[in-house]
């Protein structure tokens, strides 16, 4: 990836990209490093990682590293390598999170610690252990969903933990508005990763996932980056402590 002159937007920035190595994570870690950023991806795959640096293929502008963001001291030693390396963070992105998606009457103690620990503990103690290396004036960007939006019969867990991650925004905002950073949330709608791919494993239901979104179409993970990258940018300057959803209309609008 080379960072262009017409498109540098991230300049002399630096981007933490949780699960970053896969998916949405990937796709702004592209976008960001195209447009002149650093950036550190992070998740527990070392091979996905390893993977997704030779794809991005960014030299010295890039650093892959394994974190388990639900364990603390994996974010401790994660934070201690960024100061080394790039000694401080301007964008966290806290994306990394895992989808289960069961009826209530199916879901186990397992199911419902490894869900909190992915989607809420993580992003809560990702954002924690950044701010001391985040500039001040810097953004943060918290991956939630559409499904804390309108409700999912399979989806009470896995939603919950989004409203809890999204909810992060409002109260941050409040809290780090001393230091000038921003916070806010996206909430994306069916997007095309291994996730969605996983959660929604057959043809018919992808077809009636399709059919649910008002825009006709299952969305891109592009789409979603590109969204990111306009929160974590000087473009929403004034943009604080929102849920964005970029979701093709799935949450508040009914097709025709
Ligand atoms: N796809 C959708 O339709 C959709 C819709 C709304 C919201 N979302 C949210 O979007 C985010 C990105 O998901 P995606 O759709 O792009 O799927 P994805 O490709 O599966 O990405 C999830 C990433 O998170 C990482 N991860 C999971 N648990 C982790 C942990 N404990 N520590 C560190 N990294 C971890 C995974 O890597 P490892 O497994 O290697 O750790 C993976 O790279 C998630 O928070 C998801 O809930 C997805």
């Amino acid at each position: 990836m080379q960072s262009t002159s017409e498109s540098a937007r991230f300049d002399g920035r630096t981007a933490l990209i949780t699960g970053g190595a896969t998916g949405m994570g990937f796709a702004t870690a592209g976008l960001l490093l195209d447009e002149g950023a650093k950036v550190v991806i992070t998740g527990r795959g070392e091979d996905r990682l390893k993977r997704a640096a030779e794809r991005l293929d960014a030299g010295d502008r890039l650093l892959a590293l394994p974190a388990d963001v639900s364990k603390p001291a994996d974010l401790d030693r994660l934070m201690g390598e960024v100061r080394e390396h790039f000694g401080r963070i301007d964008v966290v992105f806290a994306n990394a999170g895992i989808g289960v998606f069961k009826r209530i009457e199916e879901f186990t103690e397992e199911d419902f610690d490894s869900v909190v620990d992915a989607n809420f503990k993580g992003v809560f103690f990702t954002v924690k252990h950044a701010l001391p290396l985040l500039t001040d004036g810097g953004s943060i960007v918290i991956n939630a969903s559409w499904t804390h939006h309108r409700g999912l019969a399979v989806g009470s867990l896995y939603a919950a933990t989004k409203a809890a991650a999204a909810n992060l925004a409002k109260t941050l905002a409040s809290a780090l508005s001393d230091r000038g950073i921003r916070v806010n949330a996206i909430s994306p709608g069916y997007i095309d990763t291994d996730m969605f791919r996983e959660s929604v494993p057959t043809d018919e239901a992808r077809e009636a996932s399709r059919q649910d979104v008002v825009l006709g179409r299952i969305g891109t993970p592009e789409e979603v980056a590109s969204a990111v990258a306009f929160l974590a940018s000087d473009a929403a300057s004034y943009v604080n402590g929102v849920d964005l959803l970029v979701d093709g209309g799935v949450a508040n609008s009914i097709p025709a």
